[in-house]
């Protein structure tokens, strides 16, 4: 059945990326409106931050926040982006870390590495990196990245404790995890999120605020904070997910 619904989102996300910059709905998370929702895509960048990229890649923009903008990031550091899609949080982190810096996007779609890869290459980005893989079993060692961020994919996925974990292990101690999100109320039992909107549109994959909390908690990490910023359907919203892996005693 996981492996099914994995399918199911690896063909709904191939199509999106086949779309970008036509007159169709452009794929996004949500229901009926798409990206012209102002719950969903490039709408929630500011107009600096589109400024910076070429139109392809904000067009690509399928996401439900804006993580560059939670995670502050700093020169030097090496970001993650976790299912980047068309590439606009990586190639906006490629740019905040610098040339000393490094910001890998991850993704299981070919397409949309193509597309990625594409407008980076428009963009002049040269230190960011594409990788294929799935965010159950991230293709990276141990204690590598300062920075996990990721728009709009933890709903997705059909094994969110494998990814909370993975996240842990690839983070350095003291690495940050900065998050964008559809989490629901904890007032929304699994039927109601499903009653709301797809699994393959963000929706009826969303966890609750406190399966969030608790999923990271097991997971190892503190400062945990997921705080809600714009209703996307009844009692689901787009949040900031916010965590730090302890450095040791
Ligand atoms: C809603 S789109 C968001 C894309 C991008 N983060 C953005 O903001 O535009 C979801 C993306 O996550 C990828 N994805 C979904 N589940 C995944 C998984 N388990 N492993 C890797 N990538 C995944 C899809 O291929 C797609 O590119």
């Amino acid at each position: 059945m996981s492996t099914e619904l994995k399918e199911e989102v690896r063909q709904r996300y191939a199509q999106a990326a086949l779309r970008v910059g036509s007159e169709s709905d452009g794929g996004c998370c949500g229901g009926g409106g798409g990206c012209g929702e102002a719950s969903f895509g490039s709408a929630l960048y500011d107009v600096d931050e589109r400024g910076e990229l070429p139109e392809t890649a904000v067009l690509a923009s399928l996401g439900c926040g804006n993580p560059t903008a939670v995670a502050e990031l700093r020169e030097g550091e090496t970001v993650l982006d976790l299912g980047s899609g068309g590439g606009i949080d990586v190639l906006l982190s490629a740019k905040r870390v610098g040339p000393t810096g490094t910001a890998y996007g991850l993704d299981m779609t070919d397409e949309m590495l193509a597309l990625a890869r594409k407008n980076a290459a428009e963009a002049g980005v040269a230190n960011a990196h594409f990788l294929k893989g799935e965010i159950e079993a991230i293709p990276l060692p141990a204690d590598s990245v300062d920075v996990v961020i990721s728009n709009c994919v933890v709903n997705l996925s059909t094994d969110k404790p494998a990814v909370l974990r993975e996240v842990f292990r690839v983070l350095a101690p003291g690495g940050r995890v900065g998050i964008s999100d559809v989490v629901a109320e904890d007032r929304l039992s699994e039927a109601d999120r499903a009653e709301r909107g797809s699994y393959t549109g963000c929706i009826a994959g969303a966890l609750s605020k406190g399966e969030y909390e608790a999923g990271l908690a097991a997971a190892g990490f503190a400062q945990i904070d997921v705080s809600f910023t714009h209703e996307v359907a009844d009692g689901l919203h787009g949040a900031i997910v916010k965590a730090t892996k302890p450095l040791p005693a």
